[in-house]
């Protein structure tokens, strides 16, 4: 986990929009695109999701097992599975986290009410272990994601990770292969993305990266499979700016890993102990909160010019695979760990950060945001049969467009500031990409919470006759769906035509969109 402090000044691309045809427009932002030159494809997997056994993340909040009177599908619940679906959800990384470097996997296997239960290294909530290998590799199948299986470095050993890993992947004529068959799964699972260990700077043992170098190469020499099915290997990096793990494992396990992990939080105060409340907060935690996230392209910068340095050949990847918002306990636990609350401004720390990680597609080629269900910045809540959208699983979904779709760098001309106080961040971020449907996407974010923008979109060679998407915004800055009023915050149809051969697009204040450009 890590977060920084507000910066004072934020500079960046950022582009406006108006609200409401008749509303009235404070500035004029100018976005130059042009498709003959794209650049990096924007991996799908940038819109991985983190599903960790901590609070109701899990049970609960997607398994409440096959006897429940909430509908579910051999356990995991039909109205979040299909929810999940709409999203598209490329990668789901699994089963932690800090929970990651204290689950036994053999645990999770065999009739589940003989399964041992054991609890989060956090000590929160007890966790059965009715969700186990091959529970997870079903609800896989059901979203149609693939697996980023973490594994056990802290409390596991080499010889239980290589088990693992053959007990997923090994095909018939072994004794692992033999034991998952009798579990029901004769063909092996796909394991796309296998983590070794997990915040080894922290709970994952409190090591140092030279340490945990070796250990890492130790594992993961164990770690068989067949050839063609072997999970690409992740290595357990950093946290925040300290570029020191990625410096040392980018040069100690060349050749051995595809990426190595950063983990990035934002928080809206100035230090852990005051992270911010997710509602109800004044108009300097709204500017606070998008500052600091903003921060993220600085923070992959630093990686990146250290990966430059010691991987000129890009082979490496920056996987950002736990970033989003971390607001102090509301209700001090009772509800359950880390649940908190979600409102429209969580929808744009997603959107600024997914328009950072477009900027750098070309390194970043998996994130996992925390996370997927009632624990942190997440997409669902729960509360026992009931379920509630949030303002991130909104984001999510405008943006699936930019799954696999090819950035197109634009330049913004005229942004708009917005400041208070000491804090200036860019009025407008802007995002475009040629999709896998050929359309060309365009996604604003304005970031003023009271005033719309008139953007002017431009695109090289070609008269832009109109846009149609959807725009995210409301009233209040920290308007959310609540199990009471599941439906207060949505996305609304948007569409503009171009007058006169121009295209104006009125973006309103704190808002999100995501349109498509009539070329
Ligand atoms: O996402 C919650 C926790 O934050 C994870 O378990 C850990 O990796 C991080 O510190």
């Amino acid at each position: 986990m890590n977060a920084e402090k507000p910066l004072s000044v934020v500079k960046s691309s950022v582009l406006a929009l108006a609200m409401l045809a008749t509303a009235p427009v404070f500035a004029a932002v100018t976005i130059d695109i042009d498709p003959a030159k794209p650049g990096a494809v924007i991996n799908k997997n940038v819109y991985g999701q983190f599903a960790e056994h901590l609070g109701t993340g899990v049970y609960e909040g997607m398994w409440v097992g096959p006897k429940s009177n909430i509908p579910n599908t051999r356990g995991w619940r039909n109205d979040v599975v299909g929810a999940l679906k709409e999203l598209h959800v490329p990668l789901v990384r699994w089963p932690g986290g800090c929970f990651a470097d204290v689950y036994h996997w053999r645990d999770g296997i065999g009739p589940q009410d003989k399964r041992p239960s054991n609890v989060h290294s956090n000590g929160s909530v007890e966790q059965i272990n009715a969700v186990g290998t091959h529970e997870f590799f079903d609800l896989i199948d059901m979203l149609g994601a693939d697996a980023y299986v973490n594994g056990n470095v802290g409390t596991g050993s080499v010889q239980e990770m290589s088990d693992w890993v053959e007990y997923m992947t090994s095909e018939s004529g072994s004794p692992l292969a033999r034991l998952r068959a009798q579990n029901g799964r004769e063909k092996p699972f796909k394991v796309a993305y296998f983590g070794i260990g997990n915040e080894l700077w922290g709970c994952g043992g409190n090591m140092k990266p030279d340490y945990y170098a070796n250990l890492y190469s130790n594992y993961e020499a164990f770690l068989r499979a067949p050839a063609q099915s072997r999970p690409k290997m992740i290595a357990s990096g950093g946290s925040g700016f300290d570029t020191t793990w990625t410096d040392v494992l980018s040069k100690e396990l060349k050749g051995r890993t595809i990426g190595i992990s950063v983990h990035q939080y934002t928080i809206a105060g100035a230090t852990w102990e005051d992270k911010g409340a997710a509602l109800g907060f004044k108009e300097g935690e709204w500017i606070s909160i998008l500052a600091n996230t903003l921060k993220m392209d600085q923070l992959i910068k630093d990686h990146v010019a250290v990966l430059d340095k010691t991987d000129p050949e890009k082979k490496i990847g920056m996987m950002i695979d736990e970033w989003g918002t971390w607001y102090d306990d509301a209700d001090k636990g009772a509800r359950s760990a880390l649940f908190q609350q979600n409102s429209l401004r969580d929808a744009l720390v997603a959107a600024l950060n997914f328009h950072i990680f477009h900027e750098h597609a070309e390194r970043v080629p998996l994130t996992t945001i925390a996370q997927m269900v009632n624990v942190l910045q997440a997409m669902i809540l729960t509360d026992k049969e009931k379920m509630v959208l949030t303002p991130t699983y909104y984001a999510f979904q405008m943006y699936v467009p930019f799954q696999d779709a090819t950035s197109l760098p634009l330049a913004i001309k005229d942004n708009t500031r917005y400041t208070l106080g000491e804090v200036t961040i860019p009025g407008v971020s802007a995002s475009a990409a040629r999709a896998k449907d050929g359309k060309l996407y365009l996604a604003l974010v304005n970031t003023d919470p009271h005033k719309p923008v008139d953007v002017a979109v431009n695109v090289a060679g070609t008269k832009v006759k109109g846009a149609v998407g959807r725009v995210l915004t409301a009233a209040a800055m920290d308007a959310h769906n609540s199990f009471q009023n599941p439906q207060a915050i949505k996305p609304a149809a948007f569409s503009a035509r171009a007058a006169g051969g121009k295209l104006s697009i009125n973006v309103p204040a704190k808002a999100v969109m995501v349109v498509a450009l009539k070329e």
